[in-house]
């Protein structure tokens, strides 16, 4: 496999757009194949405003169970690739669609990542602002049937999550759009994501504008395969250390 990545200025600018493939060899399952399930529930129809709202106990339920498979996986190879390519790199940007932190555990510094589906750790108010993280704490609130309450408004607190047909977070969009804005990308890697929403074709397309390279690396074809300029049927885990060193060495 021959990366070719066009340098036309001294400084080399990567976004890496990420999604539940990336995370799936930590055992992580992905929201769109069968292993997605949970309990025969559809992960699509548990990740809305609507459900919450319908059934609180039973997506508090859904998501204390992912938060705990995630606190027991590990990164794997392609999140530390991708670690070792922020690090490499003069200009550098991850988008993550995912809620997990293993990116974050894999060594991908705060100001080098968005996560642009918010952060399954962080549980806040559904009326007010009030938030908090509980990486650390996964006692009390987590255990059976209780549900948290906001300490200041008293409404249900819920997952710090983006879920269907709810709005990006502002902060974090507008730092995707000023890394874009800023100039095109030598180079462009989309992995593990159906790529589903306009929004990652979008960026990608957009990193990738005036001749950058555009790398899918997924087995399955997506939305955006017919845009990218190399398609790498493998797995992240698998392809993405052999680019990384490909074009740390180039
Ligand atoms: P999906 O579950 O939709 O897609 C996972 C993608 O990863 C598929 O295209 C698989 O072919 C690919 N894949 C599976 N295993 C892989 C591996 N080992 N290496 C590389 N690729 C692999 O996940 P996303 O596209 O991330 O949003 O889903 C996007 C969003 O939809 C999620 O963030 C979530 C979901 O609903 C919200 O909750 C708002």
């Amino acid at each position: 496999m021959e990366i070719v990545v066009p340098c036309r200025s001294y400084v080399v600018r990567f976004l890496v757009l990420t999604g539940a493939g990336v995370s799936a060899e930590s055992g992580i399952p992905t929201f769109r194949g069968k292993e997605g399930y949970w309990r025969n529930f559809d992960p699509a129809k548990l990740a809305t405003p609507e459900a919450f709202e319908r059934d609180p106990k039973l997506v508090w339920e859904w998501y204390r169970e992912r938060r705990q498979r995630i606190r027991n996986a590990q990164p794997n190879a392609a999140h530390d690739a991708i670690a070792k390519l922020a690090r490499h790199s003069d200009e550098f940007l991850l988008v993550t669609q995912n809620v997990d932190d293993l990116h974050a555990r894999a060594g991908v510094a705060d100001e080098k990542m968005v996560q642009i589906h918010g952060n399954i750790f962080m549980t806040r108010c559904s009326r007010c602002d009030s938030s908090r993280n509980d990486y650390e704490n996964d006692h009390d609130h987590e255990k059976g049937d209780f549900l948290p309450r906001c300490p200041i408004c008293d409404a249900l607190m819920r997952p710090g999550v983006v879920w269907f047909g709810e709005q990006l977070p502002w902060n974090e969009l507008q730092r995707v759009e000023n890394y874009l804005d800023r100039g095109a990308c030598d180079l462009a890697i989309v992995s593990g994501t159906t790529a589903t929403f306009g929004y990652i074709i979008d960026w990608a397309l957009r990193a990738s504008r005036g001749g950058g390279e555009l790398i899918e690396v997924n087995p399955e074809e997506t939305p955006l395969s017919e845009f990218a300029t190399q398609r790498i049927r493998e797995s992240a885990a698998v392809a993405l250390p052999k680019i990384v060193d490909q074009v740390i060495t180039s």
